[in-house]
């Protein structure tokens, strides 16, 4: 177990996990596998998940279901199973007063990594307890506080509302993300909006959505490690070099087989075969349309103990970072990692488009 220190007024909560950046720092990719989704394996009525749980509500219409009653460190492997089906039709799942926050580094991984091996970060910080340790190479800590303004001086010069999906220039983006909140800033603030990006795709007229499927766009983590040289300098941390990944536009769920958005701000760069022009006009629309879509997306706030799982395939999520600046915020991320992004087939004309044109008659347009 770990050690926690129970005064806030003596410093974090989990010392053992503050963050530690080693510039000189490098680490092995996971590399090709294959990926099989444990949401395959899922019972559809969900049972081994909610057997225990006292109250399951919707944040939103579309995105978000927080669930009382269910510790996920309990949780059989068939009720992991049912966690990744259901996280992939509700895109994010709210749990509330874990004992995972106090699990260990250890069982935290174990649990995590049953949706997939994890992935290693190219920059964000590991826990400081295990400092050359590879016990901990795939936690991500984020933490924001008046001795460490790491993240406030990255965002400095641009709105923190960035919707995107983590890491999706791996060439098998992640697919559930476990985000666990260790302490937040007292009141309210430091909450994280997650967007569907399956309601995102539905909501947009029938023959925009068929004009793309088919495109393909080119993702990479050059500008956030552009940032990350100009932020820190010398005390830099690159733990890889840039990754890049070419993937379709609109991606299919492996489980669900519904469709999805595939493109998000903070890495994808250009549409593949596009002049220049055309595909920073095609982008700055889909993504100014995330950033619009207050209706297709929830706020999760946070307490300590919190722990959110959203399904990077089906989603986008955005901090909010409106907390006082020195609020202690102190959480970790693992990422297991999934399938290689499955295109969306340009489907046959299903009469959509043209009653999509119908729109006119009706004095829509
Ligand atoms: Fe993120």
């Amino acid at each position: 177990m770990i050690a926690k220190d129970e005064s806030p007024d003596n410093g974090p909560l989990y010392p053992d996990y503050l963050p530690h950046y080693d510039p000189l720092e490098k680490i092995q990719p996971v590399g090709p596998f294959e990926h099989v989704d444990p949401g395959h394996r899922a019972d559809p009525n969900l049972s081994n998940l909610l057997k225990d749980a006292t109250k399951v509500f919707e944040l939103s219409p579309h995105c978000g279901t927080e669930i009382h009653g269910v510790q996920i460190c309990d949780l059989s492997p068939e009720g992991l199973d049912d966690l990744a089906l259901m996280c992939a039709e509700r895109g994010c799942l709210v749990f509330r007063n874990q004992t995972y926050t106090d699990a260990g580094f250890a069982r935290q991984k174990e649990i995590a990594a049953h949706f997939g091996p994890l992935h290693k970060h190219g920059w964000m910080p590991h826990p400081k307890a295990a400092v050359h340790s590879a016990d901990t190479e795939e936690f991500v800590i984020v933490y924001d506080s008046k001795d460490d303004l790491r993240i406030r001086k990255s965002w400095s010069r641009k709105s923190p509302i960035q919707f995107h999906v983590d890491q999706s220039p791996e060439l098998q983006p992640p697919g559930l993300t476990f985000f666990c909140m260790l302490e937040s800033p007292p009141g309210a603030g430091g909450d994280t909006i997650i967007s569907s990006m399956t309601r995102a795709y539905e909501r947009l007229s029938p023959s925009f959505r068929r004009r793309l499927e088919g495109l393909n766009a080119i993702h990479t983590t050059a500008n956030p490690i552009a940032r990350e040289l100009r932020d820190n300098g010398d005390l830099a941390v690159l733990r890889r070099p840039i990754t890049k990944a070419v993937h379709p536009v609109v991606t299919v769920h492996p489980v669900t087989k519904k469709k999805a958005l595939f493109v998000n701000s903070s890495y994808t760069q250009r549409i593949v075969g596009w002049d220049d022009e055309e595909s920073d006009y095609m982008l700055k629309f889909l993504f100014d349309y995330v950033n619009r879509g207050q209706d297709f997306c929830c706020r999760v706030r946070y307490e300590p103990g919190t722990v959110v799982v959203w399904d990077q395939r089906v989603t986008q999520h955005s901090q909010t970072l409106d907390y006082q600046p020195g609020g202690r915020r102190h959480a970790f991320r693992l990422t297991p990692l999934a399938n290689v992004p499955i295109p969306a087939l340009v489907e046959e004309d299903d009469g959509e488009c043209a009653k999509d044109e119908g729109r006119m008659m009706l004095g829509l347009c």
